[in-house]
Protein backbone atom coordinates (compact mmCIF):
# COMPACT_ATOMS: atom_id res chain seq x y z
CA UNK A 1 0.00 0.00 0.00
CA UNK A 2 2.55 2.74 1.09
CA UNK A 3 5.60 1.12 0.14
CA UNK A 4 5.60 2.30 -3.53
CA UNK A 5 4.88 5.87 -2.28
CA UNK A 6 8.81 7.53 -2.14
CA UNK A 7 9.80 9.15 0.55
CA UNK A 8 9.73 13.41 0.79
CA UNK A 9 12.74 14.91 1.51
CA UNK A 10 14.54 11.50 -0.31
CA UNK A 11 16.45 14.21 -2.98
CA UNK A 12 19.30 12.55 -4.46
CA UNK A 13 20.82 11.14 -1.18
CA UNK A 14 22.43 8.02 -0.66
CA UNK A 15 21.44 6.73 2.61
CA UNK A 16 23.68 3.84 2.17
CA UNK A 17 26.65 6.26 2.44
CA UNK A 18 25.37 7.79 6.15
CA UNK A 19 27.42 5.68 8.18
CA UNK A 20 26.62 6.56 11.85
CA UNK A 21 23.59 8.05 13.73
CA UNK A 22 25.37 11.48 14.29
CA UNK A 23 25.73 12.04 10.44
CA UNK A 24 21.81 11.65 9.97
CA UNK A 25 21.44 14.63 13.29
CA UNK A 26 23.76 16.33 11.20
CA UNK A 27 22.03 16.09 7.97
CA UNK A 28 18.37 17.16 9.57
CA UNK A 29 19.61 20.34 10.62
CA UNK A 30 19.48 21.69 7.15
CA UNK A 31 15.66 20.21 6.44
CA UNK A 32 14.22 21.33 10.01
CA UNK A 33 12.60 24.76 10.61
CA UNK A 34 14.90 26.22 13.41
CA UNK A 35 11.85 25.72 16.00
CA UNK A 36 11.29 22.19 14.96
CA UNK A 37 14.91 21.46 14.90
CA UNK A 38 15.12 23.54 18.51
CA UNK A 39 12.05 21.45 19.73
CA UNK A 40 13.55 17.81 18.54
CA UNK A 41 17.29 18.76 20.20
CA UNK A 42 16.72 20.60 22.68
CA UNK A 43 17.34 19.21 26.72
CA UNK A 44 15.40 21.58 29.73
CA UNK A 45 17.22 24.52 31.93
CA UNK A 46 21.04 24.02 31.20
CA UNK A 47 20.82 20.60 29.67
CA UNK A 48 23.07 19.27 31.90
CA UNK A 49 21.56 15.61 32.24
CA UNK A 50 21.00 15.71 28.33
CA UNK A 51 25.11 16.09 28.16
CA UNK A 52 25.20 13.66 30.66
CA UNK A 53 23.44 11.20 29.31
CA UNK A 54 25.89 10.62 26.25
CA UNK A 55 29.09 11.27 28.30
CA UNK A 56 28.04 8.54 30.97
CA UNK A 57 27.43 6.08 28.33
CA UNK A 58 30.92 7.13 26.43
CA UNK A 59 32.55 6.82 29.73
CA UNK A 60 31.59 3.11 29.77
CA UNK A 61 33.99 0.69 28.61
CA UNK A 62 33.36 -2.85 27.65
CA UNK A 63 35.83 -6.05 27.75
CA UNK A 64 35.58 -8.64 24.95
CA UNK A 65 35.87 -12.09 26.15
CA UNK A 66 37.79 -13.38 23.25
CA UNK A 67 38.30 -17.05 22.25
CA UNK A 68 33.85 -17.35 21.33
CA UNK A 69 32.85 -18.65 18.83
CA UNK A 70 30.37 -15.88 17.26
CA UNK A 71 29.43 -17.38 14.12
CA UNK A 72 25.50 -17.30 14.80
CA UNK A 73 24.80 -14.39 16.73
CA UNK A 74 21.31 -13.59 17.63
CA UNK A 75 19.37 -10.19 18.57
CA UNK A 76 16.15 -12.10 19.38
CA UNK A 77 14.33 -11.13 22.40
CA UNK A 78 11.37 -12.04 24.27
CA UNK A 79 9.48 -9.33 25.51
CA UNK A 80 5.74 -9.49 27.10
CA UNK A 81 5.44 -13.42 25.17
CA UNK A 82 5.95 -12.01 21.63
CA UNK A 83 9.51 -12.93 20.36
CA UNK A 84 10.85 -9.51 18.50
CA UNK A 85 14.34 -9.94 16.37
CA UNK A 86 15.98 -7.48 18.26
CA UNK A 87 15.66 -5.65 21.50
CA UNK A 88 15.26 -1.99 19.59
CA UNK A 89 12.51 -0.30 20.45
CA UNK A 90 11.50 3.70 18.84
CA UNK A 91 10.77 6.02 22.26
CA UNK A 92 7.44 7.59 21.79
CA UNK A 93 8.08 11.88 20.63
CA UNK A 94 5.34 13.71 20.05
CA UNK A 95 4.34 15.72 17.22
CA UNK A 96 6.60 13.86 14.06
CA UNK A 97 4.54 16.47 11.42
CA UNK A 98 7.04 18.88 12.28
CA UNK A 99 9.70 16.84 11.30
CA UNK A 100 7.91 14.96 8.09
CA UNK A 101 4.45 15.94 6.27
CA UNK A 102 3.25 12.44 7.12
CA UNK A 103 4.25 12.39 10.41
CA UNK A 104 3.70 8.98 12.68
CA UNK A 105 2.42 7.43 9.76
CA UNK A 106 6.06 7.92 7.56
CA UNK A 107 8.12 7.04 11.13
CA UNK A 108 5.95 4.08 11.57
CA UNK A 109 6.22 3.11 7.84
CA UNK A 110 10.11 2.71 8.35
CA UNK A 111 9.80 1.31 11.93
CA UNK A 112 7.33 -1.43 10.05
CA UNK A 113 10.53 -2.11 7.13
CA UNK A 114 13.39 -2.27 9.71
CA UNK A 115 10.91 -4.55 12.09
CA UNK A 116 11.23 -3.12 15.08
CA UNK A 117 8.19 -2.09 17.31
CA UNK A 118 7.04 1.67 17.34
CA UNK A 119 5.77 3.45 20.93
CA UNK A 120 3.17 5.80 19.30
CA UNK A 121 3.09 8.97 21.37
CA UNK A 122 -0.34 9.69 22.99
CA UNK A 123 0.38 13.54 21.38
CA UNK A 124 1.14 12.63 18.19
CA UNK A 125 -0.32 14.62 14.99
CA UNK A 126 -2.45 11.45 13.71
CA UNK A 127 -4.85 9.60 15.82
CA UNK A 128 -3.63 6.27 17.45
CA UNK A 129 -6.85 4.84 15.08
CA UNK A 130 -5.08 5.79 11.57
CA UNK A 131 -2.04 4.79 12.98
CA UNK A 132 -2.94 0.99 14.15
CA UNK A 133 -4.26 0.97 10.75
CA UNK A 134 -1.46 1.24 8.78
CA UNK A 135 0.62 -1.57 10.06
CA UNK A 136 0.35 -5.37 10.67
CA UNK A 137 3.46 -5.36 12.75
CA UNK A 138 2.83 -4.93 16.91
CA UNK A 139 2.24 -1.18 18.01
CA UNK A 140 2.65 -0.10 21.69
CA UNK A 141 1.07 2.94 22.97
CA UNK A 142 2.01 5.59 25.17
CA UNK A 143 -0.06 7.73 27.34
CA UNK A 144 -0.20 10.52 29.19
CA UNK A 145 -2.59 10.95 31.76
CA UNK A 146 -5.30 13.36 31.11
CA UNK A 147 -6.90 15.37 33.82
CA UNK A 148 -9.81 14.05 32.87
CA UNK A 149 -9.97 10.50 33.83
CA UNK A 150 -13.08 9.59 31.82
CA UNK A 151 -11.45 10.88 28.95
CA UNK A 152 -7.75 8.99 29.42
CA UNK A 153 -9.96 5.75 30.13
CA UNK A 154 -11.24 6.17 26.90
CA UNK A 155 -8.25 6.76 25.27
CA UNK A 156 -7.12 3.43 26.93
CA UNK A 157 -10.17 1.75 25.70
CA UNK A 158 -9.20 3.03 22.30
CA UNK A 159 -5.86 2.09 21.93
CA UNK A 160 -7.16 -1.18 23.11
CA UNK A 161 -9.94 -1.91 20.51
CA UNK A 162 -7.25 -0.34 17.61
CA UNK A 163 -5.35 -3.20 18.89
CA UNK A 164 -2.14 -1.64 20.61
CA UNK A 165 -0.33 -4.33 22.45
CA UNK A 166 1.31 -2.64 25.31
CA UNK A 167 0.07 0.33 27.23
CA UNK A 168 3.16 2.88 28.03
CA UNK A 169 2.61 5.54 30.57
CA UNK A 170 4.63 8.15 31.05
CA UNK A 171 5.20 9.53 34.48
CA UNK A 172 8.18 12.43 34.44
CA UNK A 173 6.31 15.67 33.27
CA UNK A 174 3.61 16.14 36.14
CA UNK A 175 4.59 19.63 36.02
CA UNK A 176 6.34 21.72 32.96
CA UNK A 177 10.15 22.29 33.40
CA UNK A 178 12.19 25.43 32.00
CA UNK A 179 12.60 24.33 28.44
CA UNK A 180 14.37 27.32 27.60
CA UNK A 181 15.65 26.59 24.36
CA UNK A 182 12.26 25.21 23.40
CA UNK A 183 10.85 28.53 24.10
CA UNK A 184 13.36 30.72 22.47
CA UNK A 185 12.88 29.18 19.36
CA UNK A 186 9.27 29.99 19.94
CA UNK A 187 7.86 26.71 20.01
CA UNK A 188 3.87 26.02 19.25
CA UNK A 189 2.05 23.69 17.29
CA UNK A 190 2.11 25.44 13.57
CA UNK A 191 -1.24 25.80 11.85
CA UNK A 192 -3.31 22.82 11.04
CA UNK A 193 -1.53 20.49 13.37
CA UNK A 194 -2.60 19.28 16.74
CA UNK A 195 -2.44 16.48 18.93
CA UNK A 196 -4.82 14.45 16.60
CA UNK A 197 -5.84 11.99 20.20
CA UNK A 198 -7.45 14.88 22.10
CA UNK A 199 -9.82 16.13 19.14
CA UNK A 200 -12.63 15.22 21.06
CA UNK A 201 -11.83 17.11 23.99
CA UNK A 202 -12.45 20.05 21.68
CA UNK A 203 -10.04 21.71 19.05
CA UNK A 204 -9.18 24.60 21.64
CA UNK A 205 -7.46 21.63 24.15
CA UNK A 206 -6.41 19.85 21.20
CA UNK A 207 -3.81 22.21 20.20
CA UNK A 208 -3.38 24.21 23.45
CA UNK A 209 0.64 25.46 23.75
CA UNK A 210 1.80 23.34 25.99
CA UNK A 211 3.82 25.20 28.19
CA UNK A 212 1.15 28.23 29.15
CA UNK A 213 3.93 30.44 30.52
CA UNK A 214 4.00 32.76 33.24
CA UNK A 215 3.84 31.87 36.50
CA UNK A 216 1.85 28.80 35.41
CA UNK A 217 3.77 25.29 35.82
CA UNK A 218 0.89 23.09 34.72
CA UNK A 219 -0.14 21.65 31.50
CA UNK A 220 -3.64 21.78 30.12
CA UNK A 221 -3.19 17.95 28.18
CA UNK A 222 -1.31 16.25 31.61
CA UNK A 223 -2.41 15.57 34.68
CA UNK A 224 -0.50 16.92 38.18
CA UNK A 225 -1.63 14.04 40.30
CA UNK A 226 -0.69 10.99 38.49
CA UNK A 227 0.41 8.31 41.66
CA UNK A 228 0.53 4.72 42.24
CA UNK A 229 -3.19 4.48 42.55
CA UNK A 230 -3.93 5.67 39.03
CA UNK A 231 -0.99 2.88 37.99
CA UNK A 232 -3.83 0.57 39.47
CA UNK A 233 -6.76 1.93 38.07
CA UNK A 234 -5.15 1.70 34.09
CA UNK A 235 -4.41 -2.02 35.32
CA UNK A 236 -7.77 -2.41 36.20
CA UNK A 237 -9.37 -0.90 33.36
CA UNK A 238 -7.17 -2.76 30.66
CA UNK A 239 -5.61 -5.91 29.27
CA UNK A 240 -2.40 -4.56 28.08
CA UNK A 241 0.65 -4.84 29.79
CA UNK A 242 1.47 -1.56 31.54
CA UNK A 243 4.72 -0.11 31.05
CA UNK A 244 5.80 2.81 33.46
CA UNK A 245 8.08 5.36 31.82
CA UNK A 246 10.01 8.15 33.46
CA UNK A 247 11.08 6.19 37.00
CA UNK A 248 14.33 6.83 38.23
CA UNK A 249 13.96 6.42 42.10
CA UNK A 250 14.32 2.54 42.80
CA UNK A 251 11.65 3.06 45.70
CA UNK A 252 8.99 4.25 43.21
CA UNK A 253 9.77 1.52 40.93
CA UNK A 254 8.81 -0.74 43.35
CA UNK A 255 6.33 1.01 44.19
CA UNK A 256 4.81 0.97 40.45
CA UNK A 257 5.23 -2.74 40.35
CA UNK A 258 3.64 -3.70 43.76
CA UNK A 259 0.36 -1.54 41.92
CA UNK A 260 0.35 -3.72 39.22
CA UNK A 261 3.01 -2.14 36.70
CA UNK A 262 4.41 -4.86 34.37
CA UNK A 263 7.43 -3.84 33.03
CA UNK A 264 9.68 -0.22 34.27
CA UNK A 265 11.33 1.57 31.72
CA UNK A 266 14.11 3.58 32.55
CA UNK A 267 14.44 7.42 31.00
CA UNK A 268 14.96 10.65 31.99
CA UNK A 269 12.68 12.04 28.96
CA UNK A 270 16.33 12.27 27.06
CA UNK A 271 16.75 14.92 29.47
CA UNK A 272 13.95 17.02 28.54
CA UNK A 273 11.66 16.30 31.88
CA UNK A 274 13.91 17.92 35.01
CA UNK A 275 17.26 19.21 34.71
CA UNK A 276 20.60 17.69 36.74
CA UNK A 277 19.23 14.61 37.58
CA UNK A 278 22.07 11.21 36.74
CA UNK A 279 22.36 9.86 33.37
CA UNK A 280 19.90 7.22 32.50
CA UNK A 281 22.45 5.12 32.12
CA UNK A 282 23.88 5.30 36.06
CA UNK A 283 20.23 4.86 37.03
CA UNK A 284 19.85 2.09 35.42
CA UNK A 285 21.26 -0.75 37.19
CA UNK A 286 20.05 0.41 40.71
CA UNK A 287 16.41 0.12 39.12
CA UNK A 288 17.25 -3.26 37.61
CA UNK A 289 18.49 -4.54 40.99
CA UNK A 290 15.66 -3.42 42.49
CA UNK A 291 13.53 -4.84 40.13
CA UNK A 292 15.75 -8.44 40.68
CA UNK A 293 13.84 -10.08 37.31
CA UNK A 294 10.54 -9.96 38.42
CA UNK A 295 9.61 -7.87 35.27
CA UNK A 296 11.38 -6.39 31.97
CA UNK A 297 13.09 -3.15 32.72
CA UNK A 298 13.06 -0.83 29.48
CA UNK A 299 15.54 1.87 28.74
CA UNK A 300 16.23 4.85 26.62
CA UNK A 301 18.35 8.18 26.96
CA UNK A 302 21.49 8.77 24.56
CA UNK A 303 21.82 5.55 22.57
CA UNK A 304 23.49 6.76 19.68
CA UNK A 305 25.63 3.25 18.80
CA UNK A 306 25.08 -0.47 19.07
CA UNK A 307 27.62 0.10 21.68
CA UNK A 308 25.14 1.63 23.70
CA UNK A 309 22.74 -0.76 23.24
CA UNK A 310 24.85 -3.55 24.30
CA UNK A 311 25.81 -1.44 27.40
CA UNK A 312 22.11 -0.69 28.57
CA UNK A 313 21.54 -4.57 28.25
CA UNK A 314 24.29 -5.71 29.68
CA UNK A 315 23.37 -3.48 32.73
CA UNK A 316 20.42 -5.08 32.85
CA UNK A 317 17.82 -3.83 30.12
CA UNK A 318 15.72 -6.05 28.41
CA UNK A 319 14.78 -3.67 25.63
CA UNK A 320 16.47 -0.35 24.45
CA UNK A 321 14.87 2.88 22.68
CA UNK A 322 16.17 5.59 20.93
CA UNK A 323 14.26 8.97 20.34
CA UNK A 324 16.14 12.04 18.67
CA UNK A 325 17.68 9.92 16.29
CA UNK A 326 14.60 7.70 14.26
CA UNK A 327 13.29 11.96 13.99
CA UNK A 328 16.70 13.02 12.68
CA UNK A 329 15.98 9.81 10.37
CA UNK A 330 12.32 10.83 9.14
CA UNK A 331 13.50 14.68 8.61
CA UNK A 332 16.40 13.38 6.30
CA UNK A 333 14.74 11.03 4.29
CA UNK A 334 11.09 9.86 5.96
CA UNK A 335 10.60 6.52 6.29
CA UNK A 336 13.51 5.75 4.43
CA UNK A 337 15.89 7.03 6.66
CA UNK A 338 13.80 5.79 10.17
CA UNK A 339 14.74 2.29 8.46
CA UNK A 340 18.54 3.24 8.25
CA UNK A 341 18.64 4.27 11.40
CA UNK A 342 17.45 1.29 12.96
CA UNK A 343 19.82 -0.75 10.61
CA UNK A 344 22.94 1.20 11.87
CA UNK A 345 22.23 0.40 14.75
CA UNK A 346 21.30 -2.96 14.86
CA UNK A 347 24.01 -3.84 12.53
CA UNK A 348 26.49 -1.98 15.52
CA UNK A 349 24.73 -4.27 18.23
CA UNK A 350 25.23 -7.56 16.19
CA UNK A 351 29.22 -6.60 15.46
CA UNK A 352 29.23 -5.48 19.26
CA UNK A 353 28.32 -8.71 20.57
CA UNK A 354 30.37 -10.65 17.94
CA UNK A 355 33.69 -8.66 18.83
CA UNK A 356 32.52 -8.96 22.53
CA UNK A 357 32.58 -12.64 21.83
CA UNK A 358 28.72 -13.14 22.76
CA UNK A 359 25.86 -14.34 20.56
CA UNK A 360 22.95 -13.68 22.16
CA UNK A 361 21.35 -11.06 24.42
CA UNK A 362 20.76 -13.18 27.30
CA UNK A 363 24.40 -13.73 27.64
CA UNK A 364 25.19 -9.92 28.00
CA UNK A 365 25.86 -9.62 31.26
CA UNK A 366 27.99 -6.98 33.54
CA UNK A 367 30.88 -9.25 32.80
CA UNK A 368 31.32 -7.74 29.36
CA UNK A 369 32.18 -4.12 30.89
CA UNK A 370 35.72 -2.93 32.32
CA UNK A 371 36.11 -2.13 35.97
CA UNK A 372 39.43 0.31 35.85
CA UNK A 373 40.24 0.01 39.29
CA UNK A 374 40.38 -3.54 40.03
CA UNK A 375 41.44 -4.13 36.60
CA UNK A 376 39.03 -6.72 35.62
CA UNK A 377 35.38 -7.24 34.24
CA UNK A 378 32.74 -6.16 36.59
CA UNK A 379 32.18 -9.89 37.25
CA UNK A 380 34.13 -12.62 37.11
CA UNK A 381 32.13 -14.84 34.47
CA UNK A 382 32.13 -18.55 36.47
CA UNK A 383 34.89 -20.48 35.22
C1 LIG B 1 10.26 13.00 23.49
N1 LIG B 1 10.00 12.12 24.53
C2 LIG B 1 8.69 11.84 24.87
N2 LIG B 1 8.40 10.89 25.80
C3 LIG B 1 7.13 10.58 26.10
O1 LIG B 1 6.91 9.69 26.92
N3 LIG B 1 6.10 11.22 25.47
C4 LIG B 1 6.30 12.20 24.55
O2 LIG B 1 5.36 12.77 24.01
C5 LIG B 1 7.64 12.54 24.23
N4 LIG B 1 7.91 13.50 23.29
C6 LIG B 1 9.21 13.70 22.88
C7 LIG B 1 9.45 14.57 21.82
C8 LIG B 1 10.75 14.73 21.35
C9 LIG B 1 11.01 15.66 20.21
C10 LIG B 1 11.81 14.03 21.96
C11 LIG B 1 13.23 14.18 21.47
C12 LIG B 1 11.56 13.17 23.01
C13 LIG B 1 11.10 11.36 25.19
C14 LIG B 1 11.41 10.07 24.43
O3 LIG B 1 10.38 9.14 24.54
C15 LIG B 1 12.68 9.40 24.98
O4 LIG B 1 12.54 9.19 26.36
C16 LIG B 1 13.97 10.20 24.71
O5 LIG B 1 13.93 10.81 23.45
C17 LIG B 1 15.18 9.27 24.79
O6 LIG B 1 16.37 9.96 24.64
P1 LIG B 1 17.15 10.08 23.23
O7 LIG B 1 17.13 8.73 22.57
O8 LIG B 1 16.43 11.12 22.45
O9 LIG B 1 18.51 10.51 23.67
C1 LIG C 1 8.26 16.41 25.02
C2 LIG C 1 6.90 16.10 25.57
C3 LIG C 1 5.77 16.30 24.65
O1 LIG C 1 9.24 15.79 25.45
O2 LIG C 1 6.86 14.86 26.18
O3 LIG C 1 8.37 17.35 24.20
Amino acid sequence: MRDDKPPANHDDLDLDSIRSLDEFEQLSKSRLSAMAYEYLTAGVADETTLRENRNALERLRLLPRGLVDVSRISTAVTLFGRQHESPLLLAPCAYQKLFHPEGELEALLGATRAGVTFIAPCFATVTLEDTAAATSQPLWFQLYVNPDRAFTRELIQRAETAGYEALVVTVDVPVNGPRDRELRAGFSLPPGLARANLLSLGAALASAPHRPGGRDIYSVVRAPDVTAKDIEWIKSVTRMPVIVKGLLHPDAAEQALRHGADAIYVSNHGGRSMDTVPAAIEVLPHIVRRVAGAKPVLFDGGVRRGSDVFKALALGADAVAVGRPFLHGLAVAGAAGVARVVEILWAELAMTMGLAGTTSVDAIDESFLWESTSGTSRHQPRA
